[in-house]
């Protein structure tokens, strides 16, 4: 069983994932406008991803015999600066996505609960590559100063990037 305080936070970050999911669909949405697909692409695999940690999540409070508690997804951004305010805010994202799950992993190494603990390793290491994709990804962007050919080199760099379900 989970304590009542695992559970709450458990859902927590699984709300943190759907909003990851959400955020990322406007940066997505922000792109096509741009008649930049393929960086539409990037972030419309990030939302994949995001609804693959999230469900994950979801389904181990359920074998957990834990109850699942959606909640509200608040606004996205949607009316960005820039391309590159876009992936500042990506890799400013993904930051926090890391500290709420380092902080999670500090109550389950708190209550000795082994099963949260190793369920939550997962996530820390997709964390490290999260991070990593997010901040390359801004600096790519940054060197060609988010514009012009460099811009159109990327779009079409990132068509190419596709889901791929990780290992469980
Ligand atoms: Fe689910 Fe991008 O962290």
């Amino acid at each position: 069983m989970l304590s009542n305080k695992l559970q709450s936070e458990l859902n927590k970050q699984m709300n943190n994932e759907f909003v990851s999911e959400y955020e990322y669909l406007s940066m997505a949405a922000y792109f096509h406008c741009m008649n930049l697909d393929g960086i539409a692409n990037y972030f419309h695999v990030q939302t994949q991803e995001e609804h693959f940690h999230a469900m994950k999540i979801f389904h181990f409070i359920i074998d957990k015999g834990g109850k699942v508690e959606l909640q509200q997804i608040a606004k996205p951004d949607y009316d960005f600066a820039s391309p590159i305010v876009v992936f500042e805010k990506a890799l400013e994202h993904e930051k926090k996505v890391t500290r709420s799950i380092n902080d999670l992993m500090d109550e389950a190494i708190k209550e000795n609960d082994h099963a949260v603990n190793n369920f939550l390793r997962w996530y820390v290491d997709e964390q490290v590559e999260e991070e990593a994709m997010a901040s390359k990804s801004l600096g790519r962007m940054q060197l060609i100063d988010g514009k012009g050919e460099g811009l159109l080199l990327l779009d079409q760099e990132f068509a190419s990037r596709s889901f791929i379900a990780p290992k469980e």
